[in-house]
Parts: C-alpha cells; sequence; structure tokens
C-alpha cells in the first residue's frame, strides 16, 4: 500500500515488524500502553494522515511491541466525531494497521450504562450496535467492498474468548448493545429512554466508525466499554467530561488488566487471509 506513506515511517521505526492485533484504546485506558514490552512509541504528528489529539485522555501514539508472545499495534487516542463533524478521522491509522498486517481490532471506550445491573466500573463486550446517527466513514469511498455487512461486525468468536478469559481472572464482562450518540453534548433523559427502548445497553461518543472501517478491510472486532456512569436521567450524578474521566481512572487499573490478560490469551486462527476474517 504505498499510497500510504505513514506505513513507510512506521517501517522506518519497527523494520520487519508485523503486528497482527491493533488495540484501539478510548477514555479510561490509556494506562494499558505500559504493559507493551519492548515498546516502540511513535507519536501520531509525525505519521500522515493520522488525527491531531484534541481531547484531554487521549494520548496520540502509536505503541509497537509484544504482549505475551503477541506483536501489537497500540493506538492510544482516536479522533472523534464531534470533533470535526467528519467521522472518518481514524480511516488512515486502521488503514495503516491492516496493511502492517493486524486481523483484528480490539477496540476499547468509556460509556454511560443504560442498564441497572450494569453500574459504574463494569465492563461490557459490545455484541451489536445502533449507529444513531446513521452516519459511515464510508461516504464516498469507491468500490463495491463500501456495501459491508454490518452483521457479526463484533466478532461472536472472539467475544466468547473474552468474556471466558475474563470470567477466568474473576471479572464478569456483561455483553450488550453499544448505541453512537454523535456528542459531543451528553444526552438528555428523553434520548436515553428513547436507546433504550430501542435495545441500545450503553451509550457512547465513539467506536461505531472504527468498526466500520476495520470491517471494509476485513478486520475481525473486539470492542470493550468500560461504563462511567448511568445514562441521562437514571441517576443523580452530573455528567462531564472530567467525571467521564475521573470514573474511567477509577475503573481502569482493572480495565487495562483484564485486556491485557485478553490480549495475551485470544487465539485465533494463524494465517487468516485478508477479507476472509469473519463468516
Ligand atoms: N453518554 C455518552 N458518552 C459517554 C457517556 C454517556 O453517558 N459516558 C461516557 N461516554
Amino acid at each position: 500500500m504505498s499510497e500510504l506513506p505513514a506505513l513507510k515511517t512506521l517501517h522506518r521505526h519497527a523494520p520487519d515488524y508485523k503486528p497482527r492485533v491493533a488495540v484501539l484504546l478510548g477514555s479510561g485506558w490509556g494506562a494499558f500502553t505500559q504493559h507493551v514490552q519492548n515498546a516502540v512509541r511513535i507519536p501520531y504528528a509525525t505519521l500522515d494522515g493520522f488525527p491531531k489529539a484534541t481531547v484531554a485522555g487521549h494520548a496520540g501514539d502509536v505503541v509497537l511491541g509484544n504482549i505475551g508472545n503477541k506483536a501489537v499495534a497500540v493506538l492510544s487516542g482516536r479522533k472523534h466525531g464531534y470533533e470535526t463533524g467528519d467521522v472518518d478521522g481514524m480511516k488512515t491509522p486502521l488503514r495503516v494497521l491492516r496493511a502492517m498486517g493486524c486481523e483484528v481490532l480490539l477496540q476499547t471506550n468509556a460509556a454511560g450504562s443504560l442498564r441497572a445491573d450494569m453500574p459504574p466500573h463494569s465492563l461490557m463486550a459490545i455484541a451489536d450496535h445502533i449507529n444513531f446517527p446513521q452516519r459511515s466513514p464510508l461516504v464516498g469511498v469507491p468500490g463495491t467492498e463500501r456495501f459491508v455487512s454490518m452483521v457479526n461486525a463484533y466478532d461472536a468468536e472472539l467475544r466468547a474468548q473474552a468474556i471466558a478469559i475474563a470470567a477466568h481472572r474473576g471479572v464478569a464482562l456483561a455483553e450488550g448493545v453499544y448505541g453512537w450518540a454523535f456528542g459531543p453534548q451528553f444526552e438528555t433523559p428523553a434520548e436515553i429512554r428513547m436507546m433504550a427502548q430501542l435495545g441500545a445497553h450503553a451509550v457512547g461518543m465513539s467506536t461505531v466508525p472504527e468498526t466500520i472501517l476495520a470491517r471494509h478491510v476485513g478486520m475481525r472486532v473486539l470492542a470493550l466499554s468500560l461504563i462511567t456512569n448511568m445514562g441521562a436521567g437514571l441517576s443523580h450524578e452530573t455528567l462531564s467530561h472530567a467525571h467521564t474521566l475521573e470514573q474511567a481512572n477509577a475503573g481502569s487499573a482493572r480495565a487495562c488488566q483484564t485486556l491485557l490478560d485478553i490480549v495475551e490469551n485470544l487465539q485465533f486462527s494463524p494465517n487468516t487471509p485478508p477479507n476472509e476474517a469473519a463468516p
């Protein structure tokens, strides 16, 4: 993929390095990069087409290295739709990591809960999503591959493994539907009631565009939400970005340890060819 200059830059930093798992870190998950062994850290600012980080709590580095015996590429920081109105801010980073060899995208985020049995600091594996804004990062992308199936967008087999790995450590990983809210304002209580009635179990301002982009290039997706609050109107807490970060930090150590266990123990086929990663 010679049209990706960032790929060349990354190869210069880590020649012959072939990560197989891409990990995209959201709010509260940044400490995960400390677990990467032999880490090479490359700032987004030096990589063509990578976003400029503008949100507090999002670092803006690619970290290449190992987690156990797996070669990983960690994206610490994502571009959100609410920053500019564009929802394809992570298109180049994901294409570059796919071109480097990543077959799996493991996404993380912070989210509000719509379920009483999923209080703050719970972890939820995303089973499906609702694209409430009906925005797509594939608008304007040519080719028939843009009509990407979103069935099993969150890989059922990887999710089952993640739940079993977490359970082995005594960590409950709920399963649920993630509702994408465009933001940056939080939802109204009426919107939260609507989302819950329509089948969402958690709400957040990210992840959905990146899942669409990853499916477009044939990566299998596993996504975890760290619950930082109850959705608007479901509790008496006042929602703010500072509150999200505070709660995310409080749940961060357990979340990062669970993510570490999952990355270390996740099994996927040795040589999955591009675009045949999912059924
Ligand atoms: N709404 C939207 N995004 C969020 C929330 C929320 O309640 N909590 C964390 N991210």
